[in-house]
């Protein structure tokens, strides 16, 4: 599976604290079944995983969730990180963070802060987030964030409900004082699969999104970093999703599980192993979950015979499964995939009918029980 190369180490960690949440959004990448607050690693066991993360040299760890400052030891975790030689960025809803406790985590170290805003205009994004009020939380903690000096990237999902206000999505991070702004296109698994007719963008706004992306890199040159990426749905080729499986990247689940991407449990029949029971380094060298879709030697056609094999490793094998029921496919965001044609159908299926307004727009939303 593994090309007979030797394995580079992960760069980056996401450490999924906790999955409990206090928005609801429609696109939750968590996983269908959500880790109980009873069963989630303790503290002690985090710091071993965060202390086995730098000795296999990973640089960076994302804090997340769920909402990771739900856990009450955040700040002791957020200190042992910097201890153990890690950069962390906290990644949060920006929900319950403001005022001391960001204080506190400052304090520890923390180096860098990502705020999710489903919106820059407060009613919309109080209604995808599911929360009245949320936006003006996060405002706060972000005018705090900047006031303290640390870096803030803002993380904009877009979906037909804002996929219009691209544009003022920049200037609202720019205004922000943000260094730094992610645009991503809903991904379609998951629970965001339940809700892709109500948050599915026409093409249209794909087409004027992106065009959105590129006059904004350059009217704020200078002013903000943009990062963003295609959506799945219109592409021609596919992303090399979490940079190639087993490859770049890690993700550990409240309950200890270890995964290549957030969604790899969704593919049935691999088994993920646990930092319960094994080490980081064993699994990440030697696991079957993470040697599955390692390197190329696992392609079948027409990826194991295209140039771009090694650029963007056959796209993404939740999507792949989602699709086609085979997670060793070729995704079908591209176009040589023989299901291409069915992604571009679902797509304008569900955007037949497009609702007036984002704020008549009903979703399922994401709760935690
Ligand atoms: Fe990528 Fe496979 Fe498509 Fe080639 S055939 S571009 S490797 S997904
Ligand atoms: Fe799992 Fe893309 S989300 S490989």
């Amino acid at each position: 599976m593994t090309d007979g190369a030797a394995i580079d180490p992960p760069l980056g960690l996401l450490a999924e604290l906790t999955h409990r949440c206090p928005l609801s959004c429609p696109y939750c990448s968590n996983p269908e079944n959500l880790d109980r607050r009873s069963s989630e690693l303790d503290t002690l066991t985090w710091k071993r995983v965060f202390a086995e993360a730098a000795a296999l040299g990973v640089m960076q760890v994302h804090l997340s969730g769920g909402e990771p400052t739900a856990r009450p030891d955040i700040v002791e975790i957020t200190a042992h990180c910097r201890d153990v030689g890690l950069y962390t960025n906290l990644i949060t809803s920006g929900i319950n963070v403001a005022g001391a406790k960001l204080n506190a985590l400052a304090d520890a170290g923390l180096d860098h802060v990502q705020i999710s805003f489903q919106g820059d205009i407060s009613d919309q994004a109080d209604h995808v987030s599911g929360m009245q009020g949320s936006h003006a939380r996060k405002l706060e903690l972000a005018a705090q964030v900047t006031g303290l000096g640390l870096p803030l990237t803002v993380n904009a999902v877009i979906h037909r409900g804002n996929a219009d206000r691209v544009r003022e999505m920049v200037q609202f991070a720019v205004d922000l004082g943000a260094r730094r702004i992610e645009i991503a296109h809903v991904q379609y698994y998951g629970w965001a699969l339940r809700n892709r007719d109500a948050l599915m963008p026409t093409a249209e706004q794909v087409r004027t999104s992106a065009a959105a992306v590129d006059q904004s890199r350059t009217d704020f040159a200078g002013q903000i970093v943009i990062d963003a990426v295609v959506p799945d749905y219109y592409a021609r080729r596919p992303k090399p999703c979490v940079g190639g499986w087993g490859r770049r990247s890690l993700n550990v689940t409240p309950a200890g599980k270890v995964l290549p991407c957030h969604a790899a449990e969704t593919i049935p029949h691999l088994t993920f192993p646990n930092v319960r029971d094994q080490s980081l380094s064993d699994i990440w060298h030697d696991s079957d979950a993470f040697n599955a879709y390692r390197g190329t030697d696992w392609m079948a056609e027409p990826c194991q015979s295209c140039d771009r094999r090694d650029v963007d490793f056959g796209g993404c094998r939740c999507q792949a499964l989602a699709m086609t029921g085979d997670a060793a496919a070729t995704d079908p965001a591209c176009q040589l995939s023989p299901f291409h044609a069915r992604m571009i159908e679902l797509a304008e299926t569900a955007v037949a009918e497009v609702e007036a307004s984002p704020l008549d727009t009903r979703y399922d939303y994401r709760r935690f029980l």
